[in-house]
This record gives C-alpha cells, structure tokens and sequence, in this order.
C-alpha cells in the first residue's frame, strides 16, 4: 500500500524577538501574568512591510524542498494553511506558487486555523494515496503581529500569538514502517463565534442573536467594513479564553487517543507527541491525561507564542532539528482551534 511520508521539512521564525518585557510599552501586562498563563516568554514577529504571511512560507518551503531534494519544478499541488493571508482573496497558495516560479500546479487554501496543518496534511495525505500527485507541498504560516489589538482591551489574545511559518514536503513511500498511518479531522460549529474575527465579512448581524459578548450591532452594522467597526476595534480577533481552554483539553486527549486507538496502538508506544502550541498549560495537561513522559512531548511554545497554522511544522520541524526523532519514530501532530476544529495524525518517520 502506498502511503505519504515527510521527505522534507523546513522553518522560518523570523528575526525580530519580542519579549513579554516588550510588551508592557504597550499594554497593561506583565512578564509574571503571561508565563503563569501560557508559559510564552517571547515570541517573534515578521518585518511590517518587508515579510507577509506568503514570504515566510517561500523561506520555509525552500528549506523543506532542499532536505527532499525536491525542485520547484517538481512540486505538483501546495495546500496552504493560514487565518492571516496577504489577501482576502486571492489566498497565499498562488502567491507561493508565483514566488516559487513553480508550475501552473493545484494550489489549495485551507481556513482552519489552529487546526489548518492537520487539515492541510490529511488532504495532501489523499492526494498520495490515491496516486494522484507525488510531490505536494504543505505549509503553514501566520503573520498575526499585524492583526492584533495591541492596547490593554486586546492583550489576553495578542500576548499570545506569533509569527513564523513551516512546511513539509510529502511524497509517496512503499516501506511498511514509514509515513502517515492515518489521520482524524472533527469540528463543531455550535462555538464558532468563542475563537473568531468577525470582520471584515458578510454575516451583517445575522449570528448577533446567539448573544455573544463582542457582538454589538450598533457598532458591526450591515457593512462589509465600516469606520465604526475600526473605531471599536471588531476588526480584531476575539477569544472567549477559558471557554477555549476547557474545550481543548477535552478534545485534545481524545482525538490523539482516536488515532493510537485507530492504529491498535498506545500512549506508551508513542516517542513524541508534537501538539499544537495552543498554550503550555493546555499541552501540559494532555500530557498528565495521556500520561505521557517529558520526554514524550515537545513544547516550544515559550519562544514562538501560539503561531496557528504554522506551529505544528515549526514544532516538528525543530524536534527533528535537534535529533528527537529518528526513522521509524512513532509520532503523533494534533491541533485545535477556532470552529472549532480539531484533528490529529499519527506516523512512522
Ligand atoms: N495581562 C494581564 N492581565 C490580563 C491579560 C494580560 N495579557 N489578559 C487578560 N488579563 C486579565 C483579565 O482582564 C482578567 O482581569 P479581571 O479579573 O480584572 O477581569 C484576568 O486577567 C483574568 O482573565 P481571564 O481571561 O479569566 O484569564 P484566564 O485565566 O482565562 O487566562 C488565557 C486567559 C487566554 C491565557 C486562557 O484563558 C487561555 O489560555 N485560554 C486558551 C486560549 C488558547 O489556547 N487560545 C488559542 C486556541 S488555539
């Protein structure tokens, strides 16, 4: 049977690190609450107008395709994983695909947030399966420093986030201990305004009455854009955190146990699980339900924030950096966000 495996990985986390100290300039924070409640001590963020959300990918695909000894020319689709793309429309895969110079290949983009890589993954994992495509290109990537509330109304969410970006090569392997075993994708939409930026978009007020917080119609109105949504700031994100928090480790176990349990195997046989860097509090409590050793998770989320689409790749791709996983490694990616949607995947390196 043939499968998909990882030929090539690749990151970029671009140069400029802000500490939670940082911060403070900017809102009303401090270095104590921040550690105490997601573990990050800085994150990085992308150059205003010299980096977007497309080019951090091309220097992440770059590094992936050279490990792969893949060329531009032999990619043949891109699934692209973003919430913070270059354009409303057209998304980055097109933009990745005329930075690249590469064909006039498929190019997919994928609107599942922290979820995306999985989502973008599973997809391309298909693709390979079927026999359909042999090299495909899998990237997350997120610049958020340019879309966040920086003032003290914003900060429980933009101490959170980062910039950077990931990708994966994957191409068809037909060695029995190799590559993708399987991969689980869920959703439930019942909470679909907790994790969301609600403009610019279409929904003039439709959602408001399911009454949540950030919902005001005086200020939303019926415009796709409008000055008073800025002058409110609901062109930001907003997260209900806690509501976020009690879903996800609920969610989290389980969609990692429905992929052990998929493949008749065990927390125990697991040599890393590599979780989406949603939160260091969230990641330690999977860890504590799974009972997994230290060893068996790998977190970096102290340095790089919450990066949604782009910090399973990262994550991996810097465990596999630092010699963590080996050939014939069981490891396990798993994600969840906004939709909410969650997922995981289990493979053999
Ligand atoms: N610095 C200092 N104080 C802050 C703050 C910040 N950056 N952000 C929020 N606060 C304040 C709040 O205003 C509130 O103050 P009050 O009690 O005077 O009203 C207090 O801290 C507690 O706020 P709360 O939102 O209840 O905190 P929390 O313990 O739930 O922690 C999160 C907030 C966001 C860290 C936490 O809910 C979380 O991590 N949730 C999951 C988020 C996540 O993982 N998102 C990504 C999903 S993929």
């Amino acid at each position: 049977m043939v499968r998909s495996r990882i030929a090539g990985i690749g990151k970029y986390i671009p140069p400029h690190t802000v500490t939670n100290h940082d911060l403070i300039q900017y809102m009303d924070t401090s270095d104590e609450w921040i550690q105490e409640r997601t573990g990050i001590r800085e994150r990085h963020y992308a150059h205003r107008t010299e980096e977007t959300t497309t080019t951090m990918s091309v220097e992440a695909a770059r590094i992936a395709m050279e490990r792969a000894g893949t060329r531009a020319q032999d990619i043949d689709f891109i699934v692209f994983a973003t919430l913070s793309p270059d354009y409303y429309f057209p998304g980055c895969g097109v933009l990745l695909q005329r930075a690249m110079q590469m064909k006039e290949i498929g190019a997919l983009d994928i609107r599942n947030q922290c979820s995306g890589f999985l989502y973008a993954l599973s997809v391309a994992d298909q693709f390979i399966k079927t026999g359909t495509y042999k090299n495909i290109l899998v990237v997350g990537s997120e610049k958020h420093s340019f879309g966040l509330d920086f003032s003290t109304r914003g900060r429980n969410i933009s101490v959170i986030f980062g910039d950077g970006a990931g990708a994966v090569v994957l191409q068809p392997t037909e060695e029995q201990e190799q590559g993708i075993l399987s991969t689980h994708l869920h959703s439930d939409g019942e909470s679909a305004e907790l994790l969301a930026m609600y403009n610019p978009g279409t929904h003039a007020n439709h959602w408001a009455a399911r009454n949540y917080a950030a919902f005001n119609e005086s200020e939303i109105g019926d415009m796709f854009m409008s000055h008073a949504m800025i002058d409110n700031a609901q062109n930001f994100p907003f997260m209900d955190g806690q509501s976020v928090f009690k879903k996800a480790v609920v969610k989290f176990p389980e969609v990692i146990k429905e992929a052990l349990n998929a493949n008749g195997l065990a927390p125990a046989d697991l040599k890393l699980l590599i979780p989406h860097q949603a939160n260091l509090r969230i990641s330690q409590f999977v860890q504590q339900k799974l009972q997994l050793r230290d060893d068996q998770v790998f977190n970096n989320i102290q340095h790089y924030g919450n990066t949604t689409a782009a910090s399973v790749p990262i994550a991996l791709c810097e465990a596999w950096e630092q010699g963590r996983i080996q050939k014939g490694d069981l490891v396990c990616l798993a994600a969840f966000g906004s939709g909410f949607t969650w997922g995981s995947a289990l493979l053999k390196w």
